[in-house]
Parts: structure tokens; C-alpha cells; sequence
């Protein structure tokens, strides 16, 4: 069977974008595959956290990978920091990594932007992704559109260690499914929607009041020209909410452009809503389940032991390879 994996990271709320960019694929796939799922607490450090807040987030992202579908006999669910590894395989990547490649990251340079003091964490982000999924031998990796060349970085860091040690790496393939890779912000639709973004009438919530997350999708930018059609370059308003609506439906691009075929802009935006009011009200009833329950802290040990071993076994052909040992 093949394996799948992912990870989110527990900065904030989680959004639509994250919602479709990776929890659903995750959802999908995961009768298909042998599924890993995991919160990325290690790379949020990357730019700072208030510890509490850190904490409550790694928790309320588990409840909502469970509250979405994600279903823990199918899935291997666990917490990135709770594992050793990854830090120790990445340290050895980090050392087969040249600086020129990580300079050239182009979320490293955007986010690099907006801090005036940034860690080295933040540059050497990409290595530790590498590790996440180096050391379990994913074969696919479902992400949105953004993680596109961290998923390069990773293929070619493979490839690299293959090459000088000798196999030791299954070289993983990025997953991005056609729709939905890359759900634009509501009010500015040439931005990604985005955790971080300033402006929260642009960024769906999947834990968002039901009314003001409806309100946000009929307040989205459209434009003047009153056609429900696909043209991300023309219409982008238009377009990100046929990528939302096709998502949510799994209907394609071009069932939804027929479906809305001589409608207005209002009724098209009142099915988006309808069908975002149905997602969030589902994962809202589910996540107030899995929040107050103790079946997290069960999922996470027997995710944290399982991984763990793994991992170890993986470690310890890397480090016996690159020479560590007496
Ligand atoms: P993160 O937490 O930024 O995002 C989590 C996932 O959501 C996707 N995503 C989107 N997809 C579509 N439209 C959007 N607007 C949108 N915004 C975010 C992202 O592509 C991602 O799949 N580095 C990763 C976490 C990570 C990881 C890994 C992923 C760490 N190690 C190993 C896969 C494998 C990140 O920061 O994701």
C-alpha cells in the first residue's frame, strides 16, 4: 500500500484554504492509502509564538483533523516535536543542503520580508519538511500549490543522499489535486487566503461564526461583468469562488460554469455560502466533541509510539551511513 503524508502547522486558525489545499485530500485518500498525518508545531516556531497559544493551537488542530473526517483507524496522527528525529535527520539534511537553494525559496523570501529580524529556523524550514517526510518513506505528499518547491527541495535532497550513500530514501511525489490548490483571499482574490493575512473578511475560518463566514462569501470581490466563468487572470473573484464551490461540490470547473449559466452574481454567492454554512456546521459539531475529549491524548501516544520506532529505524541507517558510529 502506499503511503501518504502531511502536516499543518498550528499557527492560528485553520482556514477554507487549508481546509481544501490538504485536510480534504487527506480525507479522500485515506481508504486508498496508508495515511500520516501530523501537526507541525516545529516549523510554527520558525516565526514566534506565544507558548499557550502554541499548545492550545497543536490540540485544536487535532480536533479539527477529526471534526473534518480524518479518520484515526485509517490515519497515523501525531505531534512533530513529540518525535526526535525529525530534528536529527534534518540536522544531517541541513548538511547536504548548499545555502544558494534555500535562498531561493520563494515563501523563505516572502516571509523573510515582512519580519525585520528573522531566524535561521525560518531559512532552514524547508530541510526540516524534507525530514518530516524523508524519514517515513511517504510516497505522496497532498499539499496546496504553495508547498510546491519545498516538495522539490525534498526530491532533490533524496536523490542527493541516494546518490553519495546509497539508497536510502523513497523519493516522494507531490499530490496536488487540480481544484482547489491554491484558494485565494476573498477581499484582495490575487492573494493566497492565508492564516497570517491581516484581514479577516478575506479568510474563511473553518471555526467561524456560520452567519459572518456567509456574510464574507457574499461580500466577496467579484467584478462588473456579470459571467460565471473561469478566467483566473480576468475574473479572479469570480474564478476563486468556482474553485471553493468546486471543491466543496467535487463537481469540475466546467459543471459549475454550466450550472451558472445566466445566473447572477448573488445567486451564485448564496450557493458558495450554502455549501461553506454545511461544511463548517458539520466540523463545528464534531470539533466541540473531540475538544473536550480524552480520545486526543489516545490518538496522540499511539501516533508518538508508532512514529517513533519508525523513525528510529530510519535514523539509524542515515546516521550509520553519513559515519556516526564507533
Ligand atoms: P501550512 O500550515 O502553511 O499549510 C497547511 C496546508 O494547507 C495548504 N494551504 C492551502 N491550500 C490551498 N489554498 C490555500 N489558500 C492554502 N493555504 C495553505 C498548504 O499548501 C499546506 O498543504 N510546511 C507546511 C507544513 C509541513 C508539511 C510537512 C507539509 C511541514 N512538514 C511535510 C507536508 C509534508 C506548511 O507550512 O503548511
Amino acid at each position: 500500500m502506499k503511503r501518504i503524508l502531511t502536516g499543518l502547522q498550528p499557527t492560528g486558525n485553520i482556514t477554507l484554504g487549508n481546509y481544501i489545499g490538504a485536510i480534504r485530500q487527506m480525507k479522500e485518500l485515506q481508504d486508498k492509502y496508508d495515511s500520516y498525518m501530523f501537526v507541525a508545531d516545529m516549523h510554527a516556531i520558525t516565526i514566534p509564538q506565544d507558548k499557550d497559544a502554541l499548545s492550545k493551537n497543536t490540540r485544536s488542530l487535532i480536533a479539527i483533523y477529526l471534526a473534518c473526517g480524518i479518520d484515526p483507524d485509517k490515519n497515523t496522527i501525531y505531534i512533530q516535536s513529540e518525535n526526535p528525529y525529525h530534528a536529527n535527520l534534518s540536522w544531517i539534511l541541513e548538511c547536504n543542503t548548499y545555502f544558494g537553494e534555500l535562498s531561493r525559496m520563494t515563501q523563505f523570501k516572502d516571509k523573510s520580508s515582512k519580519h525585520a529580524n528573522f531566524t535561521t529556523g525560518l531559512f532552514t524550514y524547508p530541510v526540516l519538511m524534507a525530514a518530516d517526510i524523508l524519514l517515513y518513506d511517504a510516497d505522496l505528499i497532498p499539499v496546496g500549490i504553495d508547498q510546491k518547491q519545498h516538495l522539490e527541495i525534498t526530491r532533490d535532497l533524496a536523490i542527493r543522499f541516494n546518490k553519495k550513500y546509497g539508497d536510502t530514501f523513497k523519493v516522494p511525489e507531490p499530490f496536488i489535486s487540480t481544484t482547489g490548490t491554491k484558494i485565494m483571499d476573498l477581499v484582495n482574490p490575487t492573494i493566497k487566503m492565508s492564516k497570517s493575512s491581516d484581514n479577516p473578511k478575506g479568510i474563511i475560518y473553518l471555526l467561524d461564526d456560520i452567519k459572518s463566514a456567509r456574510k464574507k462569501i457574499m461580500g466577496a470581490t467579484t467584478d462588473s461583468e456579470m459571467i460565471i466563468k473561469y478566467d483566473v487572470e480576468n475574473k479572479p473573484g469570480i474564478s476563486n469562488l468556482i474553485n471553493i464551490y468546486s471543491a466543496l461540490t467535487n463537481k469540475s470547473i466546467s459543471e459549475v460554469e454550466d450550472e451558472f449559466k445566466g445566473k447572477n452574481y448573488g445567486e451564485f454567492k448564496k450557493c458558495v455560502a450554502d455549501e461553506v454554512e454545511k461544511l463548517l456546521t458539520n466540523v463545528q459539531e464534531k470539533y466541540k466533541e473531540y475538544i473536550e475529549s480524552d480520545i486526543i491524548d489516545v490518538i496522540l501516544d499511539k501516533g508518538m509510539e508508532k512514529t517513533i520506532k519508525e523513525a528510529e529505524k530510519k535514523y539509524k541507517e542515515v546516521k550509520e551511513k553519513v559515519g556516526f558510529k564507533r
